[in-house]
């Protein structure tokens, strides 16, 4: 059995007065029976960390390089994030694919990177709008998890996150249907490569993710949680997203 996932990924968003948000979430959640993640931008990573410290909730990254250190400016290894408090990274996310022309091989080596840094990595997969509609959806997906999916996954080390990218901030889902088809598959597609640590590696939807879908996307047998963007920035908001998956 899995337990639920409740992701928060503040991206670009959040300053220190968003700390607050998260001592709301601290009362609303001390013993939640999900597990809580916020992944705020890197200038707050610590403080939000010690803000969460003693509570249920985890921290991360948003990103990080697939190298320990050296000349990459404005770049920060996967040991900057453990150190800064944090215990998750995600990799891969659409936005760094598109913005940052990440390949599926550059975010397997930010995967490997995090997995070697002790962080549990939050590898993100999702199609296209065009892709969806020329009935590409599982090719893409298939050879997103063959190419950015390092050797050696289990349960306690990754996380698996689709997004369609087209649902990403849009207001748009996916259909029930079209949600567990994808889910089902990226959970075959875990089980042919690593057995039983298949079952056991979280599968999160991400794209527009609010108070008043979260229960019937939370309901579809492979969806295990989900990486939620502008409805984490807000306690009143995401709560009752985590709410939702107990
Ligand atoms: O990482 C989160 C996703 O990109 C979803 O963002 O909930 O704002 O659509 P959204």
């Amino acid at each position: 059995m899995r337990r639920g996932l409740a992701a928060g990924n503040w991206k670009m968003n959040g300053t220190a007065a968003s700390l607050g948000e998260v001592e709301v979430l601290k009362t609303a959640h001390p013993a939640p029976a999900v597990d809580i993640l916020i992944c705020p931008p890197a200038t707050l990573l610590e403080r939000l960390s010690s803000v969460a410290s003693g509570s249920a909730i985890a921290t991360g990254g948003q990103d990080c390089h697939p190298e320990k250190a050296g000349a990459h400016t404005g770049d920060i290894a996967a040991g900057m994030i453990a150190d800064a408090g944090g215990s998750h990274a995600i990799v891969g996310h659409s936005e760094r694919r598109a913005d940052h022309h990440e390949t599926d091989a550059i975010v397997r080596a930010k995967a490997e990177a995090a997995l070697a840094a002790g962080l549990v990595a939050v590898i993100c997969l999702g199609e296209s709008l065009d892709q969806r509609e020329s009935d590409q959806t599982l090719d893409v997906i298939g050879a997103q998890l063959a190419g950015s999916l390092p050797d050696g996954l289990t349960g306690a080390n990754a996380v698996i996150a689709y997004e369609p990218i087209w649902a990403i901030g849009t207001g748009k889902i996916p259909t029930i249907e079209q949600i567990t088809e994808v889910h089902d598959f990226i959970r075959a597609e875990l089980v042919a490569r690593f057995g039983a640590e298949g079952e056991a590696i979280r599968v999160l939807y991400g794209g527009s993710v609010k108070p008043s879908n979260a229960a019937e996307i939370f309901a579809v047998a492979n969806v295990d949680g989900a990486l939620v963007g502008g409805a984490s920035l807000k306690a009143e908001d995401f709560s009752p997203i985590i709410a939702a998956l107990e």
